[in-house]
Formats: structure tokens, sequence, C-alpha cells
């Protein structure tokens, strides 16, 4: 098949805080980032893309470029400043601007309810560790389909729940910075998707009329070499990262195959799981409701079997994301010297997204259909006239491009695709070093800038061909 079906979605994404900036004004509570950021003294996200103001003249660049789709997400601390209690009415009046700018630019918006940004009183109190935050957050979504139900046809739960717990208590470079810490990375993993369920069950309680998913990044997990032992060692890593989410979220229960890896890894970290049978019975009715699945997908990981105590390796370029990583009771990431990687190390390999779709396709059947939500190159784009000439980049989207086809062909239903990101944004561990956008943005003036990938994605969404 050479052609994107008529229906396919073309579009972009941002995130809030990456995106948004004005972190203090509009009557914004912190999330866990600023002071965060503040003290360690690297990146200061306060102005980020500026898309807070200049969301017109992102949007007017989206349409202009044939898109018709873009992720935002609700920045809670926006709409409730402490989190909970009485909404702030220039955030709430905030969102329907943006909403409406999209609807009024045909991008129709795919909205994010949690994108990494905890308001900062419920991160002390636990984060998703704890009772309060999870009954907060599905307050906050009841309001937010309240709010925006009559425009928004796309919701989004979570984004990344498995990078929240790895930033937050493996690698350690989200807040509160723990490392190695599996067993609550496996609690507060079934803690989010519990939440996510309560999201989905009142969203179909209440009938609104339009579709509800959760984003998962889903990247393959290959064992280095065919040995036993590393074979077990990529199954490991991909229960963890992958199929331990894709149970909760598609079939409502952890296999019996997962739950035995799962508590492998507990007994080998010395820790358990709490969940009650409540939590499956909720898991369960979203399961069966749950209307879509986002997929992100930005790199493969090939695994080798490892013995020894929890250890990261930062790499040469800085950027903690990418470390590779060996875990107790787990495995370690390897170099594939046969795959090409990106300015920050990460594998370039389309391959492992075309498997990843097959795989839900085969073994979650009854998911519904797919959006593969994120994928892009971060790079060190340069500015020269004016012109950013990023080839790199159109090839790395155009291979997932082609991945994303043959899976189409092969029957997978994916509906749509949204390159990370519209415009250059904060990064989470990089600040502004690290440029994923169609649009390079100027972060001195907030000036905007057409990319080649920008014109080249164009031509895409406009022929449904790739080139
Ligand atoms: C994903 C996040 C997104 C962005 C990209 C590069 O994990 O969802 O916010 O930072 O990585």
């Amino acid at each position: 098949m050479k052609k994107f079906p008529e229906t396919f979605v073309f579009g972009a994404a941002t995130a809030a805080f990456q995106a948004e900036g004005a972190v203090t004004e509009g009557g914004k509570g912190k999330t866990y980032w600023e002071d965060y950021l503040r003290e360690q003294g690297v990146f200061d996200p306060s102005t980020a893309s500026d898309f807070y103001h200049q969301y017109k003249t992102d949007l007017a660049l989206a349409h202009e470029f044939g898109m018709n789709g873009i992720r935002i997400s609700i920045a809670w601390s926006r709409i409730f400043p402490d989190g909970t209690g009485t909404p702030n009415p220039e955030g709430v009046a905030f969102y329907h601007r943006l909403i409406d700018e999209c609807l009024s630019r045909q991008v129709e918006p795919y909205v994010t309810l949690h994108h990494f940004d905890t308001p900062l009183p419920l991160y002390e109190k636990g984060d998703w560790l704890s009772q309060e935050m999870r009954d907060a957050f599905v307050d906050f979504a009841a309001f937010c389909f309240a709010e925006y139900g009559d425009k928004v046809t796309y919701w989004i739960t979570i984004n990344e729940p498995w990078s929240v717990v790895a930033g937050q208590y493996i690698i350690g470079h989200f807040p509160p910075n723990i490392q190695y810490d599996l067993p609550k990375a496996i609690q507060a993993m079934h803690h989010m998707m519990v939440s996510h369920a309560r999201i989905v069950n009142l969203y179909k309680e209440k009938k609104y009329a339009g579709e509800i998913g959760i984003v998962h990044i889903l990247e393959s997990k290959y064992p280095i070499s065919d040995s036993l032992e590393n074979r077990q060692a990529a199954l490991t890593e991909n229960t963890l990262a992958n199929l331990f989410l894709l149970d909760a979220t598609c079939n409502g229960r952890y296999s019996p195959q997962t739950m035995q890896i799962i508590s492998d890894i507990l007994l080998q970290n010395n820790g358990s799981l709490i969940t009650t049978p409540a939590d499956f019975a909720v898991m369960q009715a979203a399961a069966e409701q749950l209307d879509f699945i986002g997929i992100n997908y930005y790199a493969s990981h090939f695994i080798q079997s490892y013995a020894g105590e929890s250890l990261i390796h930062h790499n040469a370029t800085g950027d903690k994301g990418s470390s590779i990583f060996g875990l107790k009771g787990v495995g370690q990431r390897v170099n594939n010297p046969s795959v090409p990687t990106t300015d920050w190390d990460w594998p370039i390999y389309p391959k492992g997204l075309k498997d990843m779709l097959l795989y839900i396709k085969k073994h979650y059947p009854n998911y519904r259909k797919l959006f593969v939500t994120e994928n892009g190159m971060g790079a060190k784009d340069v500015l020269v006239n004016g012109e950013v000439a990023d080839s790199g980049r159109i090839d790395y989207v155009r291979v997932h491009l082609q991945a994303i086809l043959d899976a189409i062909e092969a029957g997978v239903n994916v509906q749509g695709y949204f390159m990370w990101s519209l415009m250059d944004v904060f990064s989470w561990t990089n600040g502004y070093n690290k440029r994923y956008g169609l649009f390079y943005v100027d972060f001195e003036t907030q000036a905007r800038y057409p990319k080649q990938s920008a014109y080249w994605y164009k031509s895409v969404s406009e022929s449904r061909e790739l080139m």
C-alpha cells in the first residue's frame, strides 16, 4: 500500500509545561518542576516556547502546513493552582480560547489531562503513590469534561505512565530523583492505571459524545543475542515497561505470565505490589470501554542479561534520558553497533514500531484503534539565513511513517500520526538544546521558522504519500 487512508490524521504534538511558558501568569500554580529546575540552575522553563501567548501563531502554522490534528495538554495547575479546590477562572478561560482556536483552524485537539505535570501540593503528598492525588486527578478530569466536553472529541487521560515512574523512581532524573526503586515504580504505575480507569468509566457513565484513550510509550525490547539469558532479560524489560501497562489498558488485569515476571522483579528488589479486587473491577470496566491507545515511539532497546547491582551509565552527550541502564532483576540496555543512532544516541529503529503495532494486534486483539501520538527526532538544529536543513529528521520520520503504512497494510488499525513536536519546545532533561520541532523557535525572540521537515510533512499530508 502506498497511500495513507483518507481519514488518517496528520498532526503534531505539544505538552503544556514544555510549550506554554508563562509559569507564573494567569493565576497558575506550581508543578513539581519549577522549584526543582530553579534549584538545579541549568534550565529555565519559565518561557518555554511561549505558547501561552503565541498559540494563535502556532495553530495558524499547523493549519498552513497541512496538519489536521494537534496534541495539547491542559495544565492541571492552571485550572486548580493547588491541585484541588476552587477553579481559577483565568486558567479555565485560557483553555477555552486555545480549544476554540484549534477548532476554528480545523486542527482537531487531542487533549491530555496529565503530561508529567502534577501540581506541587499533590506531588508533596506523594504524587501517584498517594490516594489524595489519585482522587484529585479524577476530580480534575471530571471538571475538564464538564467544562470542555462539548468541544473536545478526543481525550487522553495520562501521558506515558512508564516514563513518569522511570524518571521518578528508576533513572531518577525527574523529581523526587529516586533511583532503582522498582517496587515504587511498579506500585505507582498500577495506581496510574486505576486512576486512568476511573476516569474512563466516569466519561462513559456521563455519556459524553467523544472518545477517550491513554498514551503509552511502547518501545520494543530485543535480546542482543539469541541466548536464553538474553531472551529472558528482554522479555523481563518488555514486561516491566510495556506488557504490564498493555495488560492493564486492554484487559483490566495482569496476565499470569506478566504477574510472574513482575513478582520476580519485586522479589529481587525486596518489594511487593498492593492491589485490591476493586482495582481490577474498575480496570476491567475501563478496558471494555476504552476507545483508543496512543503510542509514543522514539527508539527500541537491545537487551543483555545482567546479574549485578542496579547501575546507570550516563552517555557522553549528557542526556540522562538516554542512559544505558542495568537493573537488578531486569537486564541491561546495550548498544547494537549495526543500528544507527541520533545525536543523543537513541537507536533509530523503525522496525521496532512496526513490530510493536503487530504485537498489539496479535496479543491484545480487543484494542479498538491506535494512534501514533508521538514520534520524532531530537537534534541540534541550526538556523542559517532563516532556514533549517533538517534532512536527518525527514529521513527519520519517513521510515517511521513507512513502518506505520506497513502495519496498516498488515491489518493494524492505526488512525493517525502526531509528530513530536509542532515547534521546538522545552525538554524535561535537556532544556532548550534538544530540538524536535517542525518549526524552529528562536528562544530569544520567540520567532518561528518552518524547517525543511515542515515543508516535507505538508507534502506528505496533502498527497497522503511518502516521498
Ligand atoms: C516523551 C514525552 C514528551 C517529550 C518526548 C521527547 O517521553 O512524552 O513530553 O519530552 O518524550
